[in-house]
C-alpha cells in the first residue's frame, strides 16, 4: 500500500498546491462462496483483499469537490454540490465518484466541498470489484472528513445505489459490504438480506490465491441481468419473495411448471445458499477437506447449472485442483464469463500451484494467468490523519 500512499499524496500536492490532511482506504475483495446469491436475498461468504483504493483528501470551505487521478494520468474531475450532479460521457471512472456524492447530497448529509486524489492497486476488470473499492472510499472519504453519522452498512448501500442508478450496473450488495466491513485475516458470511454479518476467521494454514484467467470479460452485463431475471421468474412461480426462501423441495414440486434453463438457475442458487452457510461453519472449525468439497460442489454448479464459467476458468480450476487435491479448495470467483478463480491452499504447495499454472494455463488456452497470494483483510478505514 506504500506505493499508493507516495502516489496520492503526491498527485495531492501537485494538483493542488497544499498537503491532504487525511488518507482513507478500501479495500477490493475475493468471494469465497456464495455467487450470485446476492441479489436473491441469501448468503455469501466474502473476504477483503489487501488490494485497495487510497485516497489523499482534504476538506474546502465552498461546495466545490475537486478530483485528481493518479491511475488516469493525473486526469480531473471537478463538480459543485449546489448544482445537478451529471453523468460524464467521457470520465467514466469519475461517475462512481460522482455518483456516491450525489446519493449523500440527496440523502441530506451535511457535506462541503473537498479535494480528492485517487489511487488503486486492485486489478480492474478482474471481478475483484475494483468499482466497489472506489465507491466505498468515497463514502468513507466523507465519513471521516464531515463525522458523518453513517453506519458502514449504509455506506455499502450509498455505494451500490451509486452503481445501479448512476453508472447504471445492476449489482448486488456483496462487493461494496465487505469493501465496507472487512476484518483483518477473517471472512464475513453476509446475510444479504438483513445485512447481518458474522465474521468467521480464516484457518491459518492457509493461503488465499487468487488467479487471473486474463480472459477478456465479454456480454458480462447483459448475461448478469438474464440471470437475474431467470432469478426472479422462478421465486415468482415459487410463490416465494426471493429464491433464498425457497428448497430443493420446493422446486421439485414446481419443476413442470418452469422453463428448464429457469429451474437449473433456481438449483444453483438454492444449493450455492446452503453450501455457503455449510461453508462459513466448515471454515471456522479448520475442516478444509468440506470446505474443498464445497467449493468443488459451487464450481459445478456455476459451470453446469448457473452455466457462467467459461473454458479458460473451468482449466484453470482443473489445474490448481490437481495440485492441491483435498488439501484446498478452488474456484470460479465473482460475476462469471472470465475473471479470476479463488483457492484455498496450504502455504507449502503455494509454489507448486504457481509451477502448474505457469506451466500448462498458457499450453492449453494461449493466454497467461496472473497470481496474486493474498491476505484476508480489513474493510474500509481511515490510515491517518493530520489529527493522528
Ligand atoms: C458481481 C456483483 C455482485 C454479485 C457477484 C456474483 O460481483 O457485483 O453483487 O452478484 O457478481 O456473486
Amino acid at each position: 500500500m506504500s506505493t499508493l500512499i507516495q502516489n496520492v499524496k503526491t498527485s495531492f500536492q501537485k494538483a493542488f498546491e497544499y498537503p491532504a490532511s487525511h488518507l482513507i482506504q478500501a479495500p477490493g475483495r475475493v468471494n469465497l462462496i456464495g455467487e450470485h446469491t446476492d441479489y436473491n436475498d441469501g448468503f455469501v461468504l466474502p473476504c477483503a483483499i489487501d488490494y485497495q483504493t487510497v485516497v489523499a483528501a482534504s476538506k474546502r470551505e465552498d461546495s466545490i469537490v475537486r478530483v485528481v487521478s493518479v491511475d488516469y494520468q493525473d486526469a480531473v474531475d471537478e463538480f459543485d454540490l449546489k448544482e445537478e450532479i451529471a453523468f460524464s460521457q467521457d470520465k467514466m471512472w469519475a461517475n462512481y465518484i460522482r455518483g456516491v456524492v450525489k446519493c449523500l447530497v440527496e440523502k441530506g448529509y451535511d457535506i462541503q466541498g473537498v479535494d480528492l486524489s485517487v489511487s488503486g492497486n486492485v486489478p480492474q476488470g478482474a471481478g475483484l470489484s475494483s468499482s466497489a473499492a472506489l465507491e466505498v472510499v468515497i463514502g468513507q472519504t466523507f465519513k471521516v472528513l464531515f463525522g458523518l453519522e453513517i453506519s458502514q452498512a449504509e455506506i455499502a448501500l450509498i455505494g451500490q445505489k451509486a452503481e445501479n442508478e448512476f453508472v447504471g450496473c445492476n449489482c448486488g450488495i456483496m462487493d461494496q459490504m465487505i469493501s465496507a466491513e472487512g476484518n483483518q485475516n477473517h471472512a464475513l458470511l453476509l446475510d444479504c438480506r438483513s445485512l447481518e454479518t458474522q465474521a468467521v476467521a480464516m484457518p491459518s494454514d492457509l493461503s488465499v490465491v487468487i488467479i487471473n484467467s486474463n480472459k477478456k470479460r465479454g456480454l458480462v452485463d447483459s448475461e448478469y441481468n438474464t440471470r437475474r431475471e431467470q432469478c426472479e421468474e422462478a421465486a415468482k412461480t415459487l410463490g416465494v419473495k426471493a429464491l433464498r426462501d425457497a428448497n430443493m423441495d420446493m422446486l421439485t414440486a414446481k419443476l413442470s411448471e418452469l422453463d428448464e434453463t429457469v429451474a437449473m438457475r433456481a438449483r444453483h442458487v438454492i444449493t450455492e445458499n446452503d453450501r455457503t452457510v455449510e461453508a462459513a461453519i466448515a471454515l471456522a472449525e479448520g475442516n478444509i477437506a468440506r470446505m474443498a468439497e464445497l467449493m468443488a460442489q459451487s464450481h459445478a454448479s456455476m459451470r453446469d447449472d448457473f452455466e457462467i464459467t467459461v473454458d479458460e476458468i473451468d482449466s484453470l480450476v482443473d489445474i490448481v485442483k490437481g495440485v492441491v487435491g483435498e488439501q484446498g479448495g478452488v474456484r470460479m470467483t465473482g460475476g462469471g464469463f472470465g475473471g479470476c478463480i479463488v483457492a484455498l491452499v496450504p502455504p507449502q504447495l503455494v509454489d507448486a500451484v504457481k509451477q502448474a499454472v505457469e506451466e500448462k494455463y498458457q499450453m492449453l488456452t494461449g493466454l497467461e494467468a496472473s497470481i496474486y497470494v493474498c491476505q484476508a483483510s480489513k474493510g474500509a478505514g481511515l490510515i491517518e490523519s493530520d489529527a493522528l
